[in-house]
């Protein structure tokens, strides 16, 4: 592979923000959806606590995080504590205390990586998942959401990174591609390598929350509106942001040597996370380290083939970005 690192953006990049903000703004979801989603949560928290009603449910992922495009199911979480029931034995019961209302096709997974119930409300159209106890997944949905609120330019790049990697199929784990939170990270740390930086380091800065969750330490700065706009100084534009944000993964991240990480601002060696090696399925090929779960490397689905692929993906966005009169539709051709 050559490395084009002293490769300069195209001289027109920043006429192409009209059409990826457009784009932008055709995903995000109408505040009507909002409005149902809070309504049908309302719904299965009365259902809840009519069995339990010490339990709380929370929402996490895309419909919390702020980077949910329009039509998403919802991802919800119930924390219960319930010492003498195994996790199955509460899905089962939740399916059942579900079943007995006017929801459709409620269906107890409980034998999934993750168990889970899965609905569809009628009235709502909106399906949802409902996991057990991942407090976790809850307080990193609120890592991105406060990340989000710092700069715009963060939830526009996400939308379209991910609209991108499910145009073109490398937004599917179970095939060895990435998932969408690991998508919603990279843009992060992108972001905050930029110079000067769009986004800071909240794990790095003094805790205004912090928690703690499953053993771990979960502390960060979440004050963000005191920030002020935190990366004024930096006037890059979206489409200079797609550009380079391709061109990173294509052209400039060290893959054989280096993780991701949000949660330090900056990347790390691979050699100090003891990540050089396959261990069981894990290969490390790609190193994207959680934020708080930091043995976990969100890069762990990906195998010797689909690396290929996404380093593929990466390199055609790039050449894309850099040389097509119209890259907004060639980007997101279906693949
Ligand atoms: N999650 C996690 N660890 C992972 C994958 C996911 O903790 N390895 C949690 C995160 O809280 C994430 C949520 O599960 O926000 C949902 O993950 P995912 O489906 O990848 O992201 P969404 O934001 O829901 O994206 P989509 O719009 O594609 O559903
Ligand atoms: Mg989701």
């Amino acid at each position: 592979r050559t490395l084009k690192r002293q490769m300069m953006c195209r001289r027109d990049i920043d006429s192409l923000s009209v059409p990826f903000l457009s784009i932008y703004e055709s995903l995000i979801p109408p505040e009507e959806e909002k409005l149902k989603q809070k309504q049908l949560l309302g719904l299965l928290e009365k259902l809840v606590c009519k069995e339990w009603p010490m339990a709380r449910l929370y929402l996490y992922g895309s419909c919390a995080n702020s980077f949910g495009v329009s039509k998403s199911d919802i991802d919800v979480c119930l924390a219960i504590q319930e010492a003498d029931m195994d996790k199955s034995k509460i899905i089962m019961k939740l399916a059942d205390i579900l079943q007995s209302d006017n929801l459709q096709n409620v269906q107890a997974l409980t034998r999934a990586r993750v168990p889970i119930v899965k609905l569809m409300d009628p009235v709502t159209g909106i399906s949802c998942d409902i996991c057990i106890n991942n407090l976790l997944a809850v307080v990193n949905t609120k890592l991105l959401r406060d990340y989000a609120n710092i700069d715009a330019r963060l939830r526009q790049l996400a939308f379209i990174i991910k609209h991108w990697a499910k145009s073109r199929g490398v937004n599917e784990t179970y095939h060895g591609t990435l998932s969408s939170y690991a998508y919603v990270l990279m843009c992060i740390h992108f972001l905050q390598q930029r110079r000067p930086a769009i986004l800071p380091c909240l794990q790095g800065m003094e805790p205004t929350y912090s928690v703690t969750v499953d053993n771990v330490d979960c502390a960060f700065f979440d004050k963000v509106e005191k920030l002020g706009h935190f990366g004024r100084h930096n006037k890059e534009t979206i489409a200079h942001l797609v550009w380079g944000f391709f061109y990173y993964w294509a052209y400039c991240h060290d893959y054989a040597n280096s993780v991701i990480s949000v949660r330090t601002g900056s990347t790390i060696s691979k050699r100090d996370k003891d990540w050089t090696r396959r261990v069981g399925n894990d290969r490390h090929l790609i190193c994207i380290e959680d934020p708080f779960e930091i043995s976990h490397d969100l890069g762990r689905v990906v195998d010797k083939h689909s690396i290929k692929v996404l380093r593929e993906e990466f390199e055609r966005a790039a050449d894309i970005m850099q040389y097509d009169p119209n890259p907004c539709v060639k980007l997101f051709e279906p693949y």
